[in-house]
């Protein structure tokens, strides 16, 4: 049995508890049983941020993906990444008071369903109207508890803020959800009418966010798989009418019927500096339809669908499988640090061993 090597101490409260040796925060933390902000165990979704006030750790993996070097010097780990090399004392989002140096440090929100629209027959609009403002950045997800369920209540789903801001609070947030067959919360979403249920919302989490370095004459490729779109959505939104970037959208989704994002980048385009082109892909799009666009899969496409690759920087959304295939055409033209992605990872996609 692993003995007890340091302690955890949690900045500005009387939470402390024990790491046994080779143990990471985030399991430590889930043994001592405190609820910790978190989900994917893996260091892939970004919801176990906290920063280090004093102490060491070691990261068992490489989280440039989800920490800039700046932040790092600064002091952001990843909960299920760190590994003590001595006591430490952390300011953990949601745990430690609110950081007043921090507008869009996550908190915990009060929530009601104010509406669920389909958006085509497997993805709806969900809006959320908000008992507290949400600060957050053009990108990021936040976790959503129903207080009222079971699993949900202690289990949340992570959600990407599908409306862009920049710098102003949000009372309504607005979430695209995908329907996942056996999804636990997907099944309780798309039930029944959930209009008036009490949800809570924890954020915002992620670092998927406009880059400092995009501006006047930047080249962008956004890649959205289904329900992907809503990230994207938000970072086109909040920088519409302020820099002139040339972007083209590229959008895998089944068939036509699935393709519910073309208004939104219309809209969008009626506002755009520069060019916004909007690319759909269909995988089981029926042969012989009326469909004159592209088929098959999303990366197939990339080298004939952008002129210049190795001059864009990219954006990622949506399924895991696609985004990694995706990372595999772009991360051979294309700078790591040009290139963003959120995965929409679900319970199927964490393996048992780890979030164990
Ligand atoms: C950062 C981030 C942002 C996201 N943003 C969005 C978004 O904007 N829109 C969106 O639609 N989704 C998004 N997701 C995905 C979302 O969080 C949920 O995972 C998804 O909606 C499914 O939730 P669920 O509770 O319905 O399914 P879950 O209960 O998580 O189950 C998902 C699938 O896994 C299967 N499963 C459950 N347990 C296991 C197991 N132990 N082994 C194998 N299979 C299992 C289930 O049968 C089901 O098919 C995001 C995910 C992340 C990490
Ligand atoms: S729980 Fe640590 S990055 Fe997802």
């Amino acid at each position: 049995m692993a003995r007890v090597e340091h302690t955890v101490v949690v900045e500005g409260t009387d939470i402390s508890f024990s790491v046994k040796k080779g143990e990471t925060v985030l399991k430590a933390a889930a043994r001592n049983k405190i609820v910790f902000p978190s989900l994917c165990n893996v260091g892939e979704c970004g919801s176990c941020r906290c920063s280090l006030k004093k102490g060491q750790i070691r990261l068992k993996r490489d989280v440039s993906h989800q920490i800039s070097d700046e932040q790092m010097v600064k002091g952001d780990i990843l909960a299920c990444q760190s590994i003590l090399q001595s006591s430490v004392e952390l300011h953990v989002p949601t745990l430690s008071p609110a950081n007043s140096d921090d507008p869009e440090e996550a908190k915990k929100i009060e929530a009601r369903i104010a509406s669920v629209v389909p958006l085509n027959t497997d993805i709806v609009d969900l809006t959320l109207a908000l008992k507290g403002p949400l600060t957050y950045h053009a990108g990021q997800f936040s976790l959503l508890f129903v207080p009222s369920h079971p699993v949900l209540s202690t289990e949340p789903r992570s959600y990407s803020l599908a409306r862009g801001t920049s710098t102003e609070s949000a009372d309504t947030v607005q979430f695209h959800v995908r329907k996942v067959p056996g999804g636990v919360f997907t099944e309780w979403l798309f039930g029944e009418d959930r209009t008036g249920e009490s949800v809570i919302l924890e954020g915002p989490f992620g670092s998927f966010a406009w880059s400092e370095q995009e501006g006047k004459n930047s080249k962008v490729l956004f890649i959205a798989g289904g329900s992907g779109y809503a990230p994207v959505q938000a970072l086109l939104e909040a920088r519409r009418d302020t820099a002139s970037i040339d972007a083209t959208v590229v959008y895998g989704a089944r068939t036509q019927a699935d393709i519910y994002c073309a208004d939104s980048v219309q809209k969008i385009q009626e506002q755009w500096q520069g060019s916004l082109r909007f690319v759909p892909v269909l995988s089981q799009e029926p042969e012989g339809s009326d469909w004159t666009g592209l088929r098959g899969f999303v990366h197939d496409h990339l080298q004939d669908v952008v002129e210049d690759l190795p001059g864009h920087s990219a954006y990622m959304c949506g399924p895991p499988p696609m985004i990694d295939a995706c990372l595999g055409v772009l991360g051979e033209c294309i700078e790591t640090n040009n290139i963003h992605y959120d995965k929409f990872l679900d319970r199927s996609h964490i393996s048992a061993e780890e979030v164990g």
